[in-house]
């Protein structure tokens, strides 16, 4: 990029020698930053880089907007006060940290989204102008990722034969959050997952859920899986775990031998798979 202004500027020296008037003078919007999807509550930056083209061309002055609304100036031609921001609707400013290429954005909410426009305009009477805008959508996480299992039991114990079922549920994001699962950090088969009606409230946050259930073994290594299921809002990502079991020696069906000699599994037992394997040889 940087090159090819150089070559452009080399040229217009080349053959603007000698040639009088305001050719010679562009603006030109190298960069424009502006965050796709900042968190509510967020400080956000917006820079818009630029060259002015051309010798002396002085800046007279960028300017932003926020769809039609006009909240920071800065003067490049003045010597005192160069900037002036004015406040609208989620558009607060903090003026000390704004600079002629840069705006600061303090504590941004649902209100600030917009098409935000940059605007830079080099010195009279040729006034070269350069625009460039980018559209920014202020994303709200779930307010709470969870993780429901069934059956359910402290610690989560599962023993080969029972099936799992396990539901995640977003609440109140907006937009409405992308659910998926992943066990010992690898995603599951898309087979095993289901997803689930969610619903919206009057301020358009969405509950979501998406379910996962398979018969062990599978996934668990070494008779443990971490289960993690993530919500995706914008770039955001919410994360929730839980640690599960495989009791390896007891099946559902010598679950049921065990029941029946009276010798109930408590939930601390079934924890390890030395004490089933203890469990076992007092049964032999
Ligand atoms: C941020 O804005 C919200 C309203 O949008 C307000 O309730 C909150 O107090 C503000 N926080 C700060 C740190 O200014
Ligand atoms: C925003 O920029 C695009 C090019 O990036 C342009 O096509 C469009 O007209 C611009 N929109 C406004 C409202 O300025
Ligand atoms: C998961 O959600 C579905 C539908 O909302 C429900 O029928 C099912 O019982 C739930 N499962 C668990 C493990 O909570």
């Amino acid at each position: 990029m940087d090159r090819l202004l150089l070559l452009r500027v080399a040229l217009l020296l080349i053959l603007g020698r000698g040639v009088r008037g305001y050719s010679d003078k562009t603006v030109e919007i190298v960069e424009l930053v502006v965050p796709e999807s900042p968190k509510v509550g967020e400080d956000v930056t917006l820079t818009c880089r630029f060259h002015l083209v051309g010798s002396n061309h002085r800046l007279y002055t960028v300017n932003w907007w926020r769809g039609k609304d006009q909240f920071y100036t800065y003067k490049g031609t003045a010597h005192t006060n160069p900037k002036h921001a004015y406040t609208f609707s989620g558009i607060d400013v903090k003026e000390e940290a704004s600079t002629e290429e840069s705006v600061l954005l303090q504590n941004v909410s649902e209100e600030t989204s917009g098409l935000f426009k940059c605007e830079v305009m080099g010195e009279g009477p040729s006034f070269r102008t350069a625009v460039a805008n980018k559209t920014m959508i202020v994303v709200i996480p779930p307010s709470q990722v969870q993780i429901l299992l069934r059956p359910s039991s402290n610690p989560p114990v599962y023993h080969i034969g029972e099936r799992i079922h396990m539901n995640c549920t977003a609440k109140g994001a907006k937009p409405r959050a992308v659910l998926y699962w992943e066990i010992n950090n690898t995603p599951v088969n898309e087979r095993d997952v289901q997803p689930r009606a969610g619903y919206e409230d009057h301020r358009g946050r969405v509950t979501s859920t998406l379910s996962l259930s398979w018969d062990p073994p599978a996934y668990f290594k070494d008779n443990e899986a971490r289960v993690a299921c993530h919500a995706l809002v914008g770039e955001h990502r919410t994360t929730s775990t839980k640690d599960i079991y495989l009791d390896p020696a007891s099946s559902a069906a010598l679950n049921h031998l065990y029941a029946s000699a009276g010798c109930k599994l408590s939930a601390a037992w079934t924890l390890l798979g030395l004490v089933s394997l203890l469990l076992n040889r007092r049964l032999l």
